[in-house]
């Protein structure tokens, strides 16, 4: 069991803890506000044994990450009298804990929320850091706030129920973290995939409070992502988003992030910025984590996605590009000359 915290500038104090029994915690909890509500998908409900909330039971997946979700949220929550001394728990994947946020958010001005991720990737990435929203018009995470949950209670026990894939898919965001801002947890990983493959609890613990403090390092630093110091959480996410949009979502994020890291640490090489060994390191562990997969998309449609990336600025592209495993810079490359640089670098484009 480990916890920290971090500070948010419009919540104050966050609360992460780390391999703690979800229930014990919730109850403790209670005794600081007068009302609560769980938010969950039907799937996730069968494994919290926590009984003292209502439950909203919402649709799963991105499914449930619309505005009506958040409307039904905010109706049953006044059908149930939660207050504005309430709090809103989200217990699911990251799109459960984005919606709840943001119902949380809009909720009479803001009422508290805390976060129980239940899939990897909420573990190590969805449940901190305050981006909540939903998806409308075709777009993803369009409407949305920061607002920091009040608390995070990441329970390893929800990991045991997770098929292997959806498990597996969490892991590139920690070689992200890894690779951008921490060798020692680049290394724990890599060195540690039987392990990882082995769910062993306490490599998990490690890694998802190395994956938790690096984050909340970065979001303390840039809660708002105003100052350019946030976008190195989005190291491997340009490129990854625009091969996962152009395979029509065929491939999945934490692969599509994986080749993204591989295709913009090539790229860092090529500009200059990068240790030419760290392409060939992040394949290998990419690969022992079964999180290549050998896909060819169509490079326009490729292309295209990136110039709509919403990280572009005049005509410039902000990025993070790691120097040394563990190191990086942020470098302002036009667009032009990104887009051939991907052309020529990213070997997953047809
Ligand atoms: N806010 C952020 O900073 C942030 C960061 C990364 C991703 N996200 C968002 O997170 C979403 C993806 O999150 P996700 O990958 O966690 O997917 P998800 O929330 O869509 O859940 C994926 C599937 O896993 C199932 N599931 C959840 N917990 C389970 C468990 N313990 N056992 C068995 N099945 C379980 C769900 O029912 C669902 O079918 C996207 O909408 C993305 O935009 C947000």
């Amino acid at each position: 069991m480990r916890s920290f915290t971090y500070r948010s500038r419009c919540s104050g104090e966050v609360r992460v803890l780390v391999n703690y029994p979800h229930a014990d915690e919730l109850s403790k909890l209670l005794d600081k506000y007068t009302s609560c509500m769980i938010i969950t998908p039907s799937s996730v409900s069968s494994l919290v044994n926590f009984s003292k909330c209502p439950r909203i039971i919402i649709k799963d997946g991105e499914e449930g990450k619309g505005i009506e979700t958040v409307l039904n949220i905010i109706k049953q929550s006044m059908d149930n009298s939660l207050d504005r001394s309430g709090v809103m728990i989200g217990i699911g994947g990251g799109s459960t804990l984005d919606v709840t946020g943001f119902a949380a958010a809009v909720y009479m001005r803001g009422v508290d929320y805390v976060n129980v991720p239940t899939t990897t990737l909420a573990m190590v990435d969805a449940a901190l850091g305050g981006k909540t929203g939903v998806n409308a018009a075709g777009l993803k995470n369009i409407i949305g706030v920061v607002k920091q949950p009040s608390e995070i209670i990441v329970d390893l026990a929800f990991i045991k129920s997770l098929p292997a894939s959806n498990y597996l898919d969490g892991f590139a965001e920690v070689l992200k973290y890894g690779v951008t801002m921490d060798k020692g947890l680049f290394d724990k990983l890599s060195s540690n995939v039987d392990k990882v493959m082995n769910r062993d609890e306490g490599l998990l613990e490690d890694l998802i409070y190395g994956s938790l403090v690096n984050k909340a390092h970065v979001v303390e630093a840039d809660e708002y992502d105003t100052l350019g110091i946030r976008i190195v959480l989005n190291y491997g996410h340009t490129i990854g988003h625009a091969l996962e949009s152009a395979s029509g979502f065929s491939i999945s994020h934490g692969k599509a992030v994986g080749l993204g890291m591989i295709c913009e640490s090539t790229i860092g090489v090529k500009l200059g910025y990068t240790n030419p060994d760290i392409p060939g390191y992040l394949t290998e562990s990419l690969s022992e984590l079964n999180l290549i997969q050998s896909i060819k998309v169509n490079a326009d449609s490729a292309l295209r996605a990136i110039t709509g990336d919403k990280k572009r600025n005049g005509g410039f592209l902000n990025l993070p590009i790691v120097t040394e495993l563990g190191d990086w810079v942020k470098v302002r490359v036009k667009v032009d000359e990104y887009l051939r640089l991907v052309k020529e670098s990213c070997m997953y484009l047809a």
